[in-house]
């Protein structure tokens, strides 16, 4: 039941032609202590029309108001205040988490039609950036909260697999590469092929014609450069796996920029009958003067399809394919404009299903406050920062708890956590300063933070040994009330939330809110299990341990919605 509406509704009764339900609504609020009560309304906005003061209204519409889940509705100054039944309110809250475990804060706002999530995608033969892996984890937890709202998710990565720098490195390959370094150390290896190209050719242009003609063979689908070029794109999925299989995700689609290829004409086709298409320089634009954007570059004067066309191809494939009801781009705010543009080029084509298309930016990565970089040989390997996290979460292990089962899977999920929960901790436009010490600290803002206490309150109820699952759905079903102090009353009001922080999560295409929530809900579960004796043997114990389980859902749920895992001990 919203507690929010039931109030409305009982104010509403007493003002009902001075205010509408939405507007009470929306002035309803939460008081910042709990002397205050649970819910306030404010009676300024009354006084003109009952010509009283605020002060006056508040007490004579509170003396009227009652209310099953409110103990008591009454006149704090200006504000009607009403506190909930604790004990009956606690035990709502609680029972619905038993009965509805990690589907606690679903939702049907989906109704099964689908997004497509465009996220990660890599360029072939490149290291795997820092923003590469900020997209990664931003759009892999957007997946998981898209579910949650009962939508159907397609994941793209859409590979930076064409273009050509392929000629580039298929020349160079040649001149100095060999087939075991490359099947040894593949991003590495192609990347150095790259630069060495890149400087020899300042000083030889023979190798820029030479590299335009191989990539011209591509295009024309010679056998030996398409065999090379597919041998690159394998070699560097293979590497990207790695880093997939550790951050856990997966795709539904590989289609990269190569596979619209043979799309792009239908593209420029429709473009050319819809009268959008300009010369300019000898290449064909789609201008957007008018929205005061740059020209939307669509074929090159030599007949090159570039970048924009493709995305352009690519969406056009995606609604005809998966028919999205909104399309996601996760990818850094350096790329806004082009999302801009081809949303714009879309529009104007008439397609009205590009207006559900969202580009979702986000900070960079910044190390001692400037932004990391790959390239200038500075790179930094994103498998290696993982390794590097996962064997420092072990080290923990190691000196804290050496005893417990399954050391590397524990390390490994700590690891990895920790780098996913320091991406989404903050807003996704915010920066990030890259750290591995901040990331691993069990104190503070961090992953294994939250990650720790799920696994104590796994550790409380397994001491629990009298405390099965009868016994938790005989307290569910039993008229046992729930809990009243202090401390458990903030856990129960962080529970009771977390269907509103997903569904702002959804609508905002924001972890950070369901990031931050699940540190507050965390350190309230701290707060709560040092004050009071969980395991004591009274009255109330069944709805402690009840209350400790109802934690650990909503945890190891909301963990779930970012990408990490929930041990059950560490
Ligand atoms: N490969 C591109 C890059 O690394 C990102 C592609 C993003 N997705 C898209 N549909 N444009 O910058």
């Amino acid at each position: 039941m919203n507690i929010g509406k039931a109030f409305a509704r009982e104010i509403e009764k007493h003002v009902e032609h001075v205010l509408s339900m939405t507007e009470i609504e929306a002035m309803i609020e939460q008081p910042k202590y709990d002397e205050q009560g649970d819910i306030a309304f404010p009676c300024f906005r009354l006084a003109k029309h009952f010509k009283k003061s605020p002060v006056q209204i508040a007490e004579q519409i509170a003396a009227k108001l009652e209310h099953p889940l409110y103990e008591k509705i009454i006149a704090v100054g200006p504000y009607i205040n009403g506190f909930l039944d604790k004990k009956s309110y606690s035990k709502q809250i609680v029972q619905q988490i038993i009965n509805e475990k990690d589907h606690y804060g679903s939702k049907t706002i989906g109704n099964g039609q689908t997004i497509t999530i465009d996220f990660s995608s890599p360029n072939i033969a490149k290291p795997f950036s820092m923003g590469h892996l900020r997209s990664t984890v931003i759009g892999n937890s957007l997946t998981h909260i898209a579910k949650k709202c009962g939508f159907e998710v397609v994941k793209i990565n859409h590979l930076g697999d064409w273009g050509t720098q392929f000629g580039k490195l298929i020349t160079a390959y040649k001149l100095w590469g060999s087939e075991t370094s490359v099947q040894e150390n593949p991003i590495p290896v192609l990347l150095d092929l790259y630069v060495k190209f890149h400087e020899e050719a300042d000083e030889n242009d023979a190798l820029n014609q030479e590299a335009r003609a191989w990539f011209k063979k591509l295009e024309d689908g010679d056998k030996e450069a398409t065999a090379l070029w597919q041998w690159f794109r394998d070699e560097s999925l293979k590497a990207f796996s790695k880093i997939y299989d550790l951050l856990d995700v997966s795709f539904d689609s590989y289609h990269g920029e190569a596979f619209y290829n043979d799309k792009m004409d239908e593209t420029v086709d429709v473009l050319n009958e819809k009268g959008l298409l300009t010369l300019s320089e000898g290449a064909e634009v789609v201008k957007l003067a008018e929205l005061d954007m740059p020209p939307c570059l669509i074929r090159k004067s030599d007949g090159a399809t570039l970048y924009a066309t493709r995305d352009l191809t690519a969406a056009r494939y995606r609604q005809a394919t998966y028919h999205f009801s909104k399309a996601i781009y996760v990818v850094g705010q350096e790329q806004t404009v082009h999302f801009r543009q081809f949303f714009s080029v879309l529009e104007k084509a008439g397609y009205q299903w590009a207006k559900h298309m969202v580009h979702v930016p986000f900070g960079f990565i910044l190390k001692d406050g400037k932004k990391m970089s790959t390239r200038k040989g500075k790179v930094v390997l994103l498998e290696d920062v993982l390794q590097e996290a996962i064997s420092l979460a072990k080290r923990n292990i190691e000196e804290k708890n050496p005893t417990i089962e399954n050391k590397e899977a524990v390390a490994e999920a700590v690891g990895v956590g920790a780098v996913i929960y320091h991406d989404l901790k903050n807003e996704r436009m915010n920066h990030v300063e890259f750290s591995l010490e901040e990331m691993l600290k069990v104190e503070g803002r961090t992953g294994p933070y939250v990650q720790y206490t799920h696994a104590r309150a796994c550790s409380i109820l397994r001491k629990a040994t009298d405390f099965n699952n009868d016994v938790l759905q005989k307290y569910r079903l039993g008229d046992e009330p729930g809990l009243s102090d202090s401390y458990s009353w903030h856990v129960i009001k962080h529970l009771r939330d977390f269907p509103h922080v997903v569904q702002r999560a959804f609508d905002d295409l924001e972890p950070s809110l369901i990031a931050r929530y699940v540190f507050e809900l965390a350190q309230d579960f701290n707060k709560y299990y040092s004050h009071v004796k969980v395991l004591t043997n009274d009255a109330e114990r069944t709805a402690r341990l009840s209350l400790v389980y109802t934690v650990t859902v909503v945890l190891k749920e909301g963990l779930r919605l970012l990408g990490i895992k929930a041990p059950e001990s560490m």
